[in-house]
């Protein structure tokens, strides 16, 4: 029996890095240092370098991230804070979480990121009863969302622009990486991330010194000086060791994002069923394919049918936010319904998609959903 073809494999690259790696970690734990240490600022200078912004501070989660960036730039208690509802429900978590309320408006069906239409047309309609203070653009699956749109849409209301870059390390828009844009930006580091620690981080990135000051006070309980509180902030560390093993990582981002793109280009050729709408990319972006993401009527049969195959498939996600238990009739919809979005939930499939997945393996899964009938 062939083995199983997994949709992600973080243990796979923890392998492929495994000597550094293990170097890391033991020069960490010998360090006697474990939290906000010599490895945390380490990585925010490297990873700041390579993103080309100024500032960038480490918290324990990208969810964490989200909520310290907003609080960072004024958002708070009674905001409105305009963002989607295909996405991850950490992005309209953390908005209740600075105590403001999600404002959900619809995507563009394309690129599966917030249309920009939409933001202007649900500031329209609702500018004159919510206080709209900030947009989320969640760069999904790694395709960056119409930044020039977005930030000229801003400009013009007023608006703070905090990017969720989640799924969206190293992606670009005419070369400009993503998380550069807004007034700040929201890095998760989980395992499966394109960048990901073994086990949880975050990073807060902004150009904005005081943004960054800002977060550094929110993510340990406000200290200034240690034990005395200016204000009133959270446990929201990144730890020395995830920093260690996300600076070696971070050598190898830019080769294993290109290994993505390889495996997208291979799907793009050899994807022949007439039953699925494959990924793409507009305007001059480079994607990085956080998740190869075709769509497919028939869905459900279909990741069935991988299943059976052995080959792993996801899907991301599957009920949109404000569809869910928790949050119906709890978060604002613009227009009641989000056409694109809904379909979507219905529709998407993430086929295997990550940088140790073998060219035969990225074959196999061709092969496979080819002879799907
Ligand atoms: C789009 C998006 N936003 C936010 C998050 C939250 O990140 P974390 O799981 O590190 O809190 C994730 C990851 O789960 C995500 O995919």
């Amino acid at each position: 029996m062939t083995q199983a073809i997994l949709q992600s494999d973080p243990k796979a690259n923890y392998l492929a890095h495994k000597r550094e790696i293990d170097e890391a970690v033991q020069q960490t734990l010998d360090s006697g240092w474990y939290i906000l240490g010599t490895q945390v600022s380490a990585f925010e200078q490297e990873f700041t370098d390579y993103l080309g912004a100024r500032h960038c501070a480490g918290v324990a989660n990208g969810t964490d991230a989200l909520n310290l960036a907003l609080r960072a730039v004024g958002i708070g208690a009674g905001d409105y804070v305009i963002t989607v509802a295909h996405t991850a429900v950490a992005t309209v978590a953390a908005v209740e979480m600075a105590g403001a309320f999600p404002l959900l408006v619809d995507i563009d069906p394309t690129t599966f990121t917030i249309n920009p239409e939409a933001i202007e047309e649900a500031i329209k309609a609702h500018r004159d009863q919510l206080r709209i203070r900030a947009i989320i653009p969640v760069h999904l699956y790694g395709h960056p969302a119409d930044m020039r749109a977005i930030c000229d849409i801003a400009r013009r209301y007023d608006l703070k622009v905090v990017e969720d870059c989640a799924q969206a390390h190293g992606a670009t828009i005419k070369g400009v990486k993503a998380g550069t844009f807004g007034d700040a930006a929201a890095f998760s580091f989980y395992p499966t991330k394109n960048l990901g620690a073994l086990g949880d981080g975050g990073a807060v990135v902004t150009n904005d010194l005081e943004v960054a000051e800002r977060v550094r006070l929110l993510r340990e309980y406000g200290w200034r000086v240690r034990y005395v509180s200016d204000v009133a902030g959270f446990n929201s560390r990144l730890d020395e060791l995830q920093a260690a093993i996300l600076r070696v990582k971070l050598k190898y981002l830019d080769e294993e994002n290109a290994g993505r793109r390889e495996i997208a280009r291979t799907y793009n050729e050899r994807l022949t069923s007439p039953s699925l709408r494959l990924p793409e990319c507009l305007g001059e972006v480079e994607h990085v394919y956080h998740q190869y993401v075709v769509r497919c009527e028939d869905r459900d049969r279909l990741r069935d049918y991988l299943r059976e195959q052995g080959v792993g498939a996801l899907i991301h996600y599957p009920v949109p936010v404000h569809l869910q238990p928790a949050y119906r009739n709890r978060a604002a919809v613009h227009r009641g319904v989000l056409q694109e979005t809904e379909l979507a939930a219905r529709q998407v499939l993430s086929l295997p998609m990550h940088p140790q997945l073998s060219r035969e393996q990225v074959k196999r899964v061709c092969e496979v959903i080819n002879g799907w009938s």
